[in-house]
């Protein structure tokens, strides 16, 4: 494994380094500041994004190396020029990439033609740096529980996939919320209930939300309207009428619950403000945990 395209591309003892490493990046991160020296790597996003790409480029820098960003307009990935030549030009150039696409295929496609790190920056089917993010902040708010109850409501696209597949292969304990019509997908829950049997993950899916936040450590939501679906933003809002986590729902989960969101949020629609605000939020702690956690991917893939 030198790329990090899916959650499942991960062994658990990866996931136990990358977590290792990234605390000490975090506690002492001028110790790192060489680690990955001039090496150079190229952000593509065919999407917006604030975290993803400030996070990446900030910790590229921390680390001596150097990224360019090249957003939707620049390199027309597909349309100007293929997948894979863009890939087999950039091998020439970059130690690494960090790919943000509305298909996942396309970083499949990117892979085969590369032969250095590929990095997932979010697809239509996954979000794996959001996850290991997560779940870092997750150990650092409950250092002492073995499974925290992470209970997610909302869509079960890309966010949840990611989520669905690390708590399997952590072991932990996910009950999921979603409308009837956004459940996630059939080969992604079959991958965790796989990785679920070995691991003693306890997978539950709901679609009322009350029953997903019983006892819950964790509440953690995501948009309605994802990006590219601006289209279908009616359909989507009507689908997901009494998901939205606020106050009321909150109570019912542990009183010590953390709330997270990946961000960026629709206040008013899956989050209210005050519960963003509130005092059970880890919101902006669990966004700067995407620097730190990511770092540590660049530099555990780039060892390999
Ligand atoms: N959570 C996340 O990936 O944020 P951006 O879309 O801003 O990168
Ligand atoms: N599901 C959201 C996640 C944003 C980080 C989207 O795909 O837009």
């Amino acid at each position: 494994m030198n790329s990090l395209i899916s959650i499942a591309d991960l062994q658990l003892k990866d996931i136990n380094k990358i977590f290792t490493l990234a605390g000490q990046m975090k506690r002492n991160p001028s110790k790192f500041h060489n680690a990955l020296h001039r090496k150079k790597f190229a952000l593509i996003f065919e999407k917006p994004s604030t975290r993803t790409w400030v996070s990446f480029d900030v910790g590229i820098h921390e680390l001596g190396g150097g990224a360019i960003y090249l957003g939707p307009d620049d390199i027309k990935m597909g349309v100007r020029e293929e997948v894979r030549d863009i890939a087999r030009v950039l091998n020439r150039y970059m130690a690494g990439v960090i790919l943000r696409t509305f298909s996942h295929q396309t970083i499949t496609e990117f892979q085969k033609y590369f032969t250095k790190p590929v990095i997932n920056g979010l697809s239509d089917y996954e979000h794996p740096c959001q996850a290991l993010a997560d779940y870092l902040t997750i150990r650092e708010k409950f250092p002492k529980k073995k499974k925290p109850v992470f209970s997610f409501i909302g869509d079960g696209n890309n966010v949840l996939a990611s989520l669905l597949l690390l708590t399997a292969k952590l072991g932990g304990v996910i009950r999921y919320a979603t409308p009837k019509t956004m459940t996630p997908d059939k080969q992604v829950i079959a991958q965790a209930r796989k990785i679920a049997v070995k691991t003693g993950a306890i997978i539950e899916g709901y679609s009322d939300p009350k029953k997903a936040v019983k006892n819950a450590d964790v509440i953690y939501t995501d948009v309605w309207v994802s990006m590219g679906e601006e289209k279908i933003r009616k359909q989507k809002m009507k689908a997901f009428k009494g998901m939205q986590v606020n106050q009321k729902l909150i109570s019912m989960a542990s009183k010590s619950v953390i709330v997270m969101h990946c961000l960026p949020a629709h206040r008013g629609e899956e989050i209210t403000d005050d519960v963003m605000e509130g005092k059970h939020s880890v919101v902006f702690d669990q966004a700067e945990n995407r620097l730190h956690i990511q770092k540590a991917v660049l530099l555990y893939l780039c060892k390999k």
